[in-house]
């Protein structure tokens, strides 16, 4: 079974030439994407703990995603660039959020859907970059983690059809991508991930 599906749109050439111009500002994005997105697996668990069947693979991809983070810094320190001084809003997510549904259930279902969005759109930047990119050591960590975020985008769609029909799941993920690449495309550009 197929547990996810394309995105509505490519990222554009001129997203990846912001970038590269400002490779420093985006690593420090990066980092804090990394940092948000295991905490963003520990709060299903927070919020859902009655949801036994995923609280281990929650786990698991908080853990992961805490790596990542942890990498992004060492690389950061290499080249000593710090975190930046605030850690402001993702508009993005914030933006993706506010589509969310608001019962308790139609909620669960569009954000872990949500949230294989975002890692399948992490997955597709993270590859833009790794092509771009010509040091050797960059492009195979970037490479790296365009595999392991992949991975992720398959993890939520997979935990969704353990408590929704899978009709229900791919017509509502069909939904929620369109609405990702029209805010994806209103936001404006930035050295940053999204
Ligand atoms: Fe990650
Ligand atoms: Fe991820």
């Amino acid at each position: 079974m197929k547990f996810s599906i394309e995105l509505s749109c490519e990222s554009s050439t001129e997203w990846i030439e912001t970038v590269m111009k400002d490779f420093d500002s985006f690593l420090q994005d990066h980092a804090n994407c990394e940092r948000k997105a295991s905490a963003m697996a520990m709060s299903f668990v927070a919020k859902y703990p009655d949801r036994l069947e995923i609280i281990p693979e929650l786990i698991d991809t908080a853990v992961e995603e805490l790596e990542h983070f942890r990498s992004v810094y060492e690389l950061m320190e290499q080249r000593g660039i710090k975190l930046p001084a605030e850690m402001t809003q993702d508009m993005y997510v914030k933006q993706l959020i506010d589509h969310c549904r608001s019962g308790k259930t139609d909620r669960f279902l569009d954000r872990l859907l949500f949230a294989s969005i975002i890692e399948c759109r992490g997955a597709e930047r993270f590859k833009m970059v790794a092509d771009y990119l010509d040091e050797p050591s960059l492009k195979s960590f970037y490479k790296a983690l365009w595999t392991s975020e992949a991975k992720h985008g398959n993890i939520f769609v997979k935990m969704a059809l353990n408590y929704f029909e899978e009709k229900e799941v791919y017509d509502r993920l069909h939904a929620l991508n369109e609405i990702e690449g029209q805010v994806l495309k209103s936001l404006p550009l930035k050295a940053a991930l999204h």
